[in-house]
């Protein structure tokens, strides 16, 4: 079904997440859009919804393929008094939040990979993009980018996606109504941001760990330069994952992209 921002904001009327909405047939990009939006004082929760985008941005500086009338491309304005440390763990909060809006459509083995993907499978689902503008004073405000694969049909992926995305319709085999996920989206949203602005990330590490089924598995986190192995032992409360190597040393991993071992 296609979008409109009618429909949208009728959904959506009074939400503290995802009110006002800001709805665009095509954009470059939803992140770019909230930005602007936030630069001319946009309010907390103001979210920006397209349906397709043409320079969908990924971490890392990659692309994140956005074809129209098939998937969720959302950003959303936020100015939490936090630290701008405390920032990135944001992202884990909305994996978490998009780890249990897709659970709730019964599809099997939703996981998070940290920092910032959302698995079916094994496949990529969704993607979180988080951006901050901050002063000496504090945060000013953050962007918060969601991709979601939502009825992507399993040819329509670029050949160099097919191995390792997937969409919800390709795992249940049923459509999805856009305006239904993006609602329950940012109900989850709103719930999950509550309890970490309440208690930090403490608050969500429970339900993360759960998702992200990560502790004591072997992995190998690819950094810019070099790559590193060991096990986790944990994740901190800065959001921080920790693992240990072969040689029983602690290293806290802050970026790089995490990959399973076989173990
Ligand atoms: C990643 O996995 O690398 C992050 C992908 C984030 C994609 C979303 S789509 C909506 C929002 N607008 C963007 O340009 N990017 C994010």
């Amino acid at each position: 079904m296609n979008l409109t921002e009618e429909q949208l904001t009728a959904t959506l009327a009074g939400r503290r997440i995802g009110f006002p909405v800001h709805y665009f047939p095509e954009v470059d990009s939803t992140n770019i859009r909230a930005w602007r939006l936030a630069m001319a004082d946009a309010t907390e929760g103001t979210a920006v919804v397209a349906d397709s985008q043409s320079r969908g941005k990924g971490r890392l500086n990659r692309a994140w393929q956005s074809p129209p009338g098939v998937n969720i491309y959302t950003s959303l304005v936020l100015r939490p008094r936090i630290e701008p440390a405390a920032a990135p763990q944001l992202t884990l909060v909305a994996g978490v939040a998009v780890a249990e809006l897709l659970t709730g459509y019964h599809p099997p083995g939703v996981t998070i990979k940290w920092p910032n993907d959302v698995l079916i499978g094994g496949k990529k689902v969704c993607g979180i993009l988080t951006e901050m503008k901050s002063t000496a004073a504090g945060i000013d405000f953050i962007i918060l980018g969601i991709g979601i694969n939502v009825n992507t049909g399993r040819g329509d992926f670029e050949p160099a996606l097919r191995e390792t995305a997937t969409s919800l319709k390709i795992v249940t085999g049923t459509g999805f109504d856009r305006r239904e996920v993006i609602s329950d989206l940012f109900s989850r949203l709103e719930k999950w941001y509550s309890v970490f602005l309440a208690r930090g990330f403490p608050g969500v590490r429970e339900t993360w760990l759960h998702y992200a089924d990560i502790l004591g598995r072997p992995i190998r986190v690819v950094f810019k330069e070099d790559s590193s192995c060991g096990v986790v032992t944990g994740i901190d409360d800065d959001g921080t994952l920790v693992m240990q190597d072969a040689r029983g040393g602690y290293r806290r991993v802050v970026a790089g992209d995490v990959y399973l071992l076989k173990g």
